[in-house]
């Protein structure tokens, strides 16, 4: 890709797994862990895009217990599980080659970012346990904007604070309908399909297609 002068990267689900709060816990959560992990995430989603079209505004942490407490109660989960889960849920881990790839990234001389609907402090927190402190020139939270993903108030944040026009961005993101908005918004948007999963009908094809961020290198 030419003229590219930043690389950003959506937080949950791209370089952070966030099944692996429940995955953590799989012994004590049962067999349903997976559905019950996916249905949390769901949950959480679809009250970040509610929250927006409401107009009720509640930051990341609040709509991640919120959707933790009825996914608890939808599978039947003891609610002494509730604090481990959401310990867990603030040290997810990285999916295996983010680190080795971002530095990588780093040679090349591009802007790198985070931009994601986690508050500061909670993607300060996944950066600080998984040791990747000195990877990214920015952290870019929704708190800025003050709505949720897929607000183009969300993705104008890199292009104001860098002066550099949209198309000028390479954004990676695991989520389809992330995907979706922030290259209907204008960015170079690569979807991360890890799972094999079917993209959106939402007037976007993505650049590229990845399997994981190894394959970005190959791309910028
Ligand atoms: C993020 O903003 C969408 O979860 C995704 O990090």
């Amino acid at each position: 890709m030419k003229n590219i002068k930043a690389i950003i990267f959506d937080a949950y689900g791209t370089l952070f797994d966030v099944n692996s709060a429940a995955k953590k816990c799989k012994e004590k959560i049962g067999e349903e862990w997976e559905s019950f992990a996916n249905y949390w995430r769901s949950t959480q989603l679809e009250y970040t895009w509610l929250r927006s079209l409401m107009e009720r505004h509640k930051d990341f942490w609040e709509i991640t217990i919120d959707s933790l407490d009825k996914s608890m109660k939808y599978f039947n989960i003891d609610a002494s599980m509730k604090d481990e889960l959401l310990d867990l849920y603030q040290v997810l881990s990285t999916f295996p080659e983010v680190k080795i790839t971002l530095n990588k990234l780093k040679e090349k001389k591009y802007k790198i970012a985070i931009l994601s609907n986690g508050t500061p402090k909670l993607l300060n927190q996944l950066v600080k346990s998984n040791n990747l402190e000195n990877m990214f020139d920015d952290i870019f939270s929704i708190e800025e904007a003050g709505i949720y993903k897929p607000s183009s108030k969300v993705y104008d944040l890199p292009v104001k604070r860098y002066s550099i026009l949209k198309n000028e961005i390479v954004f990676l993101s695991s989520n389809t309908w992330d995907v979706s908005g922030s290259g209907n918004y204008g960015y170079n948007s690569i979807w991360v399909n890890r799972n094999n999963n079917v993209f959106d009908n939402l007037d976007y094809k993505p650049k590229n297609e990845v399997k994981n961020l190894n394959q970005l290198l190959d791309i910028v």
